[in-house]
């Protein structure tokens, strides 16, 4: 058994996260918004019993989530920073809502990287420990394309703080991952989207559970594998 900790699960992929580790026995922390509904996590977590706890902070919010990680007593082996949003409807190169993608890059870049800080004591007790940031294909360099530019340099942003984590903690043996889960049916997603969620997140968890120091520093698709930066 391992213990998983996963932002962003009040709906979503993290949410289908939280509910497939919690029924294979895995030991869940997940943490989820104050005034999103509690109620789908609570069903999630529910089959771990006493192993499943859900924790409230906003990822913007450094204070919230340091609180939160002071409730958190056993070691973490695998942290899925997931929140994240798609920011407003304004956001071409052309034309851009700014202080909404302002908001954006605080949000999908800081957001993980607050997170992974304020519960790295934690992460460096942990078995095997693995730090991943849900990034997006969106996020990659060599991809062409121009529509939600925010979005996109939110997560190419992400990507390069996930490379000097993943640096910084390779001498202690965290292994830290970008990781993109497929076009997936959520809210984000929208319903046209290839996977569902559950298709999603089974495959999410397999690729994170053979996870090594040997890879970090990739940028994985959610078959495992490699994306182009
Ligand atoms: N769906 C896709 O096709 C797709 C593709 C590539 C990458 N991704 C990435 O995968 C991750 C999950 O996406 P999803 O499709 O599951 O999105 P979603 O259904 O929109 O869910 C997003 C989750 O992030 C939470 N969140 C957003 N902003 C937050 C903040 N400031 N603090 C704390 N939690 C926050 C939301 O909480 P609330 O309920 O409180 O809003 C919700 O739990 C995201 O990082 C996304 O960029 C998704």
């Amino acid at each position: 058994m391992s213990h998983w900790m996963i932002t962003g699960a009040s709906r979503g992929i993290g949410l289908e996260l939280a509910r497939q580790l919690a029924i294979a026995g895995e030991q869940v922390t997940a943490s989820r918004r104050a005034g999103s509904r509690h109620e789908p996590l609570e069903a999630a977590l529910a089959p771990a019993g006493s192993r499943g706890r859900s924790l409230v902070f906003d990822t913007r919010n450094e204070a919230q989530i340091r609180i939160a990680a002071t409730q958190v007593h056993d070691p973490v082996d695998v942290l899925i920073a997931n929140a994240g949003a798609y920011g407003p409807e304004r956001q071409s190169a052309l034309d851009m809502d700014f202080p909404g993608v302002l908001d954006l890059l605080d949000t999908n870049a800081l957001g993980p990287l607050r997170v992974a800080q304020a519960f790295l004591p934690l992460i460096r007790r942990g078995a095997r420990p693995r730090i991943v940031f849900m990034s997006s294909v969106l996020g990659s360099m060599a991809l062409g394309g121009t529509f939600n530019v925010g979005y996109r340099a939110s997560k190419a942003a992400l990507n390069k703080i996930a490379q000097c984590l993943a640096d910084e903690l390779k001498p202690e043996g965290i292994s830290v991952v970008s990781m993109h889960p497929g076009w997936v049916r959520t809210d984000m997603g929208g319903p046209n989207a290839t996977l569902s969620v559950e298709e999603s997140a089974y495959s999410l968890i397999r690729v994170i559970e053979g996870l090594t120091i040997s890879d970090t520093r990739r940028y994985l698709d959610y078959r495992g594998s490699d994306i182009d930066w």
